[in-house]
């Protein structure tokens, strides 16, 4: 495979030059990062056509001949190793395949690399024996925020002197595909240094202290991809903030947030989470995140759903959480808006939830941005269903 540019499509916004780490068209793996990065689908992949070379490469001591214009993760696979887009024992996780989140790095030549964009060369050392590495994984965008986010409390009102509600910092690379997607510049994001866990922590501690806020957030990209990562950051975060008022949120689509994984974050000193529930149906679901396999897809929706039921089970008394929920008429009814909402009044009438509107961005240029009017109507419908804090984001700012 190779990849192609549709001239006619492309608008030169040279996103895929500046942002993607590339090893060039010559040498091009089809690994796809620039294909799915492009806001104007003006990049595909086609048969190659090339003639590939024989390389020779070392897999954990053992030498091996494979062919040319192939990633390590293509080479791992071919050679048995296993990949999932689930997290499982005994096996290589590759969710974000586009080089951010390095969940499926290896050392080679003696460096943590991802193997999804790395291509494979002559005399390569592969090593996928990594458990004692520091991970790594590329964040960016430390910054102070007005907003928050969707695990922000509703009604918090301690703004810093300079406005600020929490600093916050976006992690690279995401398991969805949403043509939505607010944040892809950040999400695709794949040429830049990676940071080891306490090189953020310190990033965003330094900035907490500019701001002047107590709030310390990880947003994405989807943030748990790679829970080693993260939960080594959330201990060096909390670490370098021991006071009480220092809270640590976590921003995630809750895909892979397994009950395990929850209570390992709130041991590490999570204290804030805002999953972001994509929808009820798995047709809805499927469709906003655009994942072709049911079973995944499946999988990815209970996950995050019963994530929220534990958290409120397990932790609603020492963790807060807000819930997100998208809405645009393309792809979500108000049925099952009142079916979300229902569902979770059922749970916690209190739980705090967040509706986004779903916007013209990314892949979706054409969508119609909901109304105020609209917006307003799934208040309605979500707060007749029994929930009590809704906040529904709109052009004008959010009605709460
Ligand atoms: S799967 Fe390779 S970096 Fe995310």
């Amino acid at each position: 495979m190779r990849v192609i540019v549709d001239k006619s499509l492309c608008k030169n916004c040279n996103y895929c030059k500046v942002a993607i780490a590339c090893s060039g068209e010559e040498t091009c793996i089809a690994c796809g990062s620039c294909v799915d990065a492009c806001p104007y689908s003006a990049r595909k992949l086609i048969e190659n056509g090339r003639e590939a070379i024989n390389v020779g490469c070392t897999i954990n001591g053992q030498y091996i001949d494979v062919q040319s214009h192939q990633s390590v993760l293509q080479v791992l696979e071919s050679f048995g190793y296993q990949i999932t887009s689930f997290p499982e024992k005994d096996s290589i996780f590759a969710p974000c395949r586009t080089g951010g989140c390095y969940s499926c790095a290896v050392q080679i030549d003696g460096e943590l690399r991802p193997s999804c964009n790395t291509p494979i060369r002559e005399g390569m050392v592969i090593n996928t024996q990594v458990e004692t590495q520091i991970p790594k994984r590329i964040v960016s965008g430390f910054q102070g925020h007005h907003v928050g986010g969707v695990g922000t409390p509703k009604n918090l009102s301690s703004r810093s002197p300079l406005g600020y509600l929490e600093v916050a910092c976006f992690a690279s690379g995401c398991l969805y595909r949403c043509s939505t997607c607010q944040n892809w510049r950040v999400t695709y994001m794949s040429h830049m240094k990676p940071l080891n866990p306490n090189e953020a922590a310190s990033r965003l501690t330094i900035e907490r202290k500019h701001c002047q806020v107590d709030r310390m957030a990880i947003s994405g990209g989807e943030s748990t991809l790679n829970r080693k990562w993260l939960i080594k950051f959330v201990e060096y975060l909390k670490k370098l903030n021991p006071d009480s008022d220092a809270r640590i949120h976590i921003d995630t689509n809750a895909a892979i947030l397994t009950t395990d994984y929850i209570d390992e974050l709130v041991e590490a000193g999570m204290t804030d989470i805002g999953p972001d529930l994509k929808g009820l149906q798995l047709k809805t679901f499927m469709n906003i995140i655009c994942q072709k396999s049911p079973p995944l897809a499946k999988k990815y929706l209970k996950t995050s759903w019963d994530a929220v039921k534990y958290i409120l089970d397990e932790y609603y008394d020492r963790v807060f959480m807000g819930v997100g929920i998208p809405f645009n008429r393309t792809f979500m009814s108000l049925d099952e808006i009142s079916e979300i909402g229902f569902k979770l009044a059922k749970w916690d009438p209190t739980l705090q939830v967040t509706v986004l509107d779903y916007r013209p961005e990314f892949r979706a240029q054409t969508l119609h941005r909901p109304t105020y009017d609209e917006m307003l109507q799934v208040k309605t419908t979500l707060e007749n269903s029994g929930l009590k804090k809704v906040m529904c984001q709109t052009s004008g700012g959010y009605i709460r």
